[in-house]
């Protein structure tokens, strides 16, 4: 066939009501058409069960598709902070999946939007840039008030005489032959120009981004929105004419006290009453045995690599120290015995106060350790002590 030759597409025959388009689909239907459709201006319920359409199976493939999205996110990120490029944050695992939830729920999300998207394209076979049916002016009714059934030619059982003629016999208004005119499947140029110019323009971005890593420029950047690089604000170590010593950072209004840190309780923040060591661990601290525990667990962390955890004295650290104190490269003095008989008699504020400010080569842990659990090992010292009689 030439290609300035039209040939049929199909039939199509007109409807006045919707008991006329039900009864010819149940017909057309009976009579064995599978390559039909029906098309009216309004939704008619029933109209699926007649012409028999079963339903979608788009549900089934988004959600297998939501499955495949998941497994690939969990994959991806398994492998890349696991197996390709494992970054030890704060000691955490670096195969997790919950941690992976953002992204698996993203690429669930893209990849069921992704498939619903396309998929229904692909099942409507879509694009199509033409209709035979819309070069029909009946057929502009299909908008309005009438309800057409069309029986396309590439139906087994077609045959453009018979076909129109069982048409007919359905009581329709009008029965036409439909052309598909030769030609109709190209792409509109109108179209094909756009998108010729679009992916021209969507190689704007990468080409700029490939001259800008290998043309690097001296240039300082070219900024749109100056306010947010250049903000006046006083930054920490920043220097300043507005106060008199010229310091940005202020220092802390003097008698300022941060929440929770007014130490009136000057027994249980220095272990001292006056001058003297407090004998017991204060009244204001609760004694149970979760905080002993407590205190076995940060002795374990602070004081064992020293006084071991026995108490003897012969921790990691020391055993180290003395190498180095026979080498001739330290000097050092053995971490004292907790069990040593002086050491007992100490009152609870002075093994406070030691683990508070440190003794003469015993570094201060004050900082590193609060006071409430400075008590606690003070409390787990006393219960090395009693575990083993002198
Ligand atoms: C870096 C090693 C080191 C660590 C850690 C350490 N100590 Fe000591 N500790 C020493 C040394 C050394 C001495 C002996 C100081 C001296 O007499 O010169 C000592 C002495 C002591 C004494 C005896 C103080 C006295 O009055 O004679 C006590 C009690 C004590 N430490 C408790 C602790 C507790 C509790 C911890 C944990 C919070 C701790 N130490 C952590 C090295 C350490």
């Amino acid at each position: 066939m030439s290609r300035t030759e039209s040939k049929t597409w199909g039939v199509m025959a007109e409807f006045e009501s919707v008991d006329g388009i039900l009864h010819a689909a149940a017909e057309v239907r009976k009579a064995g058409f599978t390559r039909w459709d029906c098309y009216t201006p309004v939704p008619v319920h029933g109209l699926d069960e007649v012409m028999g359409v079963r339903p979608t199976r788009l549900p089934w493939i988004i959600l297998i598709m939501g499955a495949v999205g998941i497994g690939a996110a969990q994959l991806m990120q398994h492998w890349m902070n696991g197996v390709d490029y494992p970054f030890n944050i704060s000691g955490k695992p670096l195969i997790s999946w919950p941690s992976a939830i953002p992204v698996t729920f993203e690429m669930m999300v893209l990849f069921a939007a992704f498939t619903a998207f396309f998929a229904m394209w692909i099942a409507n076979d879509l694009p199509r840039w033409f209709h035979p049916l819309h070069h029909k002016p009946r057929f502009a009714r299909a908008t309005n008030d009438r309800f057409f059934v069309a029986i396309e030619a590439r139906d087994p059982q077609f045959d453009e005489q018979r076909t129109a003629d069982f048409l007919r016999g359905l009581h329709s208004g009008s029965v036409e032959t439909v052309e598909m005119p030769a030609g109709s499947k190209k792409m509109p140029t109108g179209l094909a120009r756009a998108l010729v110019v679009m992916s021209c323009a969507a190689l704007i971005p990468p080409a700029m981004i490939y001259n800008a890593r290998h043309e690097p420029s001296g240039d300082p950047p070219i900024n749109l929105v100056p306010d947010m690089d250049d903000q006046a604000k006083f930054r920490p170590q920043g220097e300043t004419p507005v106060f008199a010593d010229g310091r940005m950072s202020r220092p802390s209004v003097e008698g300022s006290i941060a929440r929770g840190e007014l130490r009136e309780d000057t027994a249980y923040w220095t272990g001292m009453q006056g001058e003297i060591f407090i004998a017991k661990v204060p009244s204001s601290v609760k004694v149970t045995p979760e905080l002993i525990d407590r205190g076995e667990q940060r002795y374990g962390i602070y004081c064992a690599p020293c006084h071991d955890h026995t108490g003897s004295g012969n921790g990691t650290v020391h055993q180290a120290a003395v190498l180095l104190a026979e080498l001739g490269k330290a000097t050092w003095t053995q971490p004292t015995s907790l069990h040593d008989e002086r050491v007992r008699g100490l009152p609870d504020g002075d093994i406070y106060n030691t683990i508070r400010v440190g003794k003469t080569t015993m570094p201060g842990y004050g900082s590193q350790i609060p006071a409430a659990d400075r008590w606690a090992i003070v409390l787990y010292v006393r219960a090395l002590q009693a575990s083993r009689q002198q």
